[in-house]
């Protein structure tokens, strides 16, 4: 059995101050709760330092929502994987579609900052989906296939081993409308026939891969019952104790 994954991607919400008082509050749910999940607190570059001291000898671990490509230099406003590392988080999300779509980040940039993350001993949460037109025209499964395909391009094995991803219908997200855990299990099950295309079956088998989207805690225990689904990248649930903590896998 795989170890399941509970992330909480914060997006632009909790300052330093509201964001330590969360995370408190959520280590010691956890810390109760001794579930074998794998919990990820995913704040603001700014709210890190914050959240990195309020879950230190807990077992909660922090993430970063974004990196540069580059490892240091003259990249006004960028944030290098070292210093992630050096604030000790362990993960970073690379290409969520709010970059890829709001601020237009590429499959060629997406795939630089991966390389990046694995570079600086991060672990990378590849984010993928489909928009609701390619959805609708069918054109789901190719969109996906091509953005793991090109993200991943040229990885050594032994890379893509420390690789996650996380399938996010970009029409699921913060819009209320959960994917049925049978659209989220057969779109799981194609990104896993990508990964074993390029690296082979122990390597698919062991790629974690997580559901995004509108995941909350009415929806999540039929997502997490799906053999597929290795955990969820939760957004507006992730904001309250209460709502997170009851995502959490026992
Ligand atoms: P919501 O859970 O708010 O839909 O956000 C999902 C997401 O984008 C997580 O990265």
């Amino acid at each position: 059995m795989k170890r399941k994954i509970l992330a909480g991607n914060w997006k632009m919400n909790l300052d330093h101050l509201s964001g330590a008082a969360l995370a408190k509050e959520i280590c010691a749910g956890v810390d109760a709760a001794r579930s074998a999940c794998e919990v990820v607190l995913i704040p603001p570059f700014t709210t890190l330092p914050a959240v990195a001291g309020a879950v230190r000898g807990s077992a909660v671990k922090t993430g970063a929502q974004d990196l540069y490509c580059e490892d240091e230099g003259a990249y006004t406003g960028e944030i290098a994987g070292g210093m992630l590392r050096a604030l000790g988080c362990a993960y970073v999300l690379v290409g969520h579609s709010e970059r890829r779509h709001t601020i237009g980040e590429s499959n060629a940039l997406v795939t630089r900052k991966l390389r990046a993350a694995l570079r600086n001993g991060l672990i990378p949460i590849l984010c993928v989906g489909e928009l609701l037109a390619e959805r609708e025209s069918r054109k789901a499964v190719d969109i996906v296939a091509s953005q793991v395909r090109e993200s991943c391009e040229g990885l050594e094995g032994e890379e893509f081993s420390r690789v996650v991803v996380a399938y996010e219908p970009v029409w699921a997200i913060g819009t209320g409308r959960t994917a049925t855990p049978e659209d989220a299990s057969d779109m799981h099950g194609v990104i896993r026939i990508i990964a074993k295309e390029l690296f082979g079956t122990a390597a698919a088998e062991h790629l974690p891969i997580l559901y995004g989207g509108s995941a909350k805690p009415e929806t999540a225990p039929a997502l997490l019952a799906e053999p597929e689904i290795d955990g969820l990248l939760v957004g507006g649930a992730s904001l309250k104790a209460s709502s997170f903590l009851g995502m959490m896998p026992r």
